[in-house]
C-alpha cells in the first residue's frame, strides 16, 4: 500500500539532513550554521572533508579556500595554522566576519554535545592518499557512538576501502546526475558495502527509490530546499532528504506546516 505523505513526514522515519549546516541562512560549513542547524530536529548534520598540508581533517566544501574565505589557494597547499588566518564568514556577508575554518574533530565534538549523526562527505580522496584510515583514527579517538556516523563520497574506492576495516560505520554512496543520467546505478553491488545510496534530486524516481529499497539501500536525495520539489520526491518514497533548509522540513515534521494532509 502506498505510503500516505503526512504519515511519512511525521513517523519518525523521515530523515532531514541539514547540508553543511544551516547553509541558506549562515556561511556553510562553520560553527555558527552548524549550531544553527544542531538547534533544529535534524536527524543529521552533512558536512565536507578536506586534507591540509600538515594532515589535519577540516571540514570546508571546495577544494580550495576560494569561494568560501578571503584567500585563495588549495586546502591541500596550507597548513592548519595557515587556515586559521582567514576568514570564512564575509563572503556570506559583513556579520558573519569571524567564521573559522574548523576540523573535523571539533565537529565530532559538536553532534556529540547536541546528540545529533552526522555525514561526513570525503571530497576529492583520490587527492589526499591516506585520508580514510585518517578519518578512521579520529573517529575513533572521539566520543562519538559508530551509530552515529555514516560515511559518504562520490568515489565508491574510498568508501569501500572503509569497509574493509569494518569498523561499524554505516557507509553511503552518492550519485551525481552528471555521471549517471543515462542510466542506473548497480543498486545491488553498491548494496554490498554500503548501506546509504544518496543521488542528485534530478536522478530520483519512484524506480530509482524501489529497486534501492529492494537491495535494502536507504535513499536521501541532495540537494532539496523547495516544497515543489519536496512534493515530488516525497511520491517516490525516498527515506530523507539532504537541504541547505533544514528549517523548512523540520518544521514539516512537527507538523506544524499543513502539506498535502488528505493526499
Ligand atoms: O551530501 C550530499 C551532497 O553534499 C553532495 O554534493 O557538492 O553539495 O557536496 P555537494
Ligand atoms: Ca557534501
Amino acid at each position: 500500500m502506498k505510503e500516505e505523505r503526512p504519515e511519512k513526514m511525521t513517523n519518525g522515519n523521515f530523515k532531514v539532513v541539514a547540508h553543511r549546516g544551516l547553509s541558506a541562512e549562515f556561511p556553510e560549513n562553520t560553527l555558527i550554521a552548524f549550531e544553527a542547524a544542531l538547534a533544529l530536529s535534524i536527524d543529521f548534520l552533512e558536512t565536507d572533508i578536506h586534507k591540509t598540508q600538515d594532515n589535519k581533517l577540516v571540514v570546508i566544501h571546495d577544494e580550495t579556500v576560494d569561494r568560501t574565505s578571503n584567500g585563495v589557494g588549495k586546502v591541500k597547499n596550507y597548513t592548519l595554522q595557515q587556515l586559521y588566518n582567514l576568514d570564512y564568514g564575509s563572503w556570506k556577508g559583513g556579520e558573519f566576519k569571524g567564521q573559522n575554518i574548523m576540523e573535523l574533530r571539533e565537529v565530532l565534538k559538536l553532534v556529540n554535545k547536541y546528540n545529533k549523526k552526522l555525514l561526513i562527505e570525503i571530497k576529492k580522496p583520490e587527492q589526499y592518499p591516506g585520508i580514510e584510515k585518517l578519518l578512521l583514527q579520529q573517529l575513533a579517538e572521539s566520543q562519538v557512538e559508530a551509530e552515529n556516523i555514516v560515511i559518504q563520497s562520490f568515489n565508491m574506492d574510498s568508501i569501500k576501502k572503509i569497509k574493509k576495516a569494518d569498523l561499524g560505520y554505516k557507509l553511503g554512496v552518492l550519485i551525481s546526475a552528471k555521471k549517471y543520467w543515462y542510466r542506473l546505478p548497480n543498486f545491488k553491488k553498491i548494496a554490498t558495502f554500503a548501506h546509504f545510496i544518496n543521488p542528485n534530486y534530478k536522478l530520483v524516481s519512484a524506480r530509482f527509490v524501489s529497486k534501492a529499497h529492494r537491495h535494502n539501500l536507504i535513499v536521501m536525495p541532495y540537494t532539496v530546499n523547495d516544497l515543489t520539489t519536496y512534493t515530488r520526491l516525497i511520491e517516490t518514497n525516498i527515506d530523507g532528504l539532504i537541504t541547505d533548509a533544514p528549517n523548512t522540513f523540520t518544521d514539516l515534521k512537527r507538523g506544524s506546516v499543513v502539506f498535502g494532509a488528505n493526499k
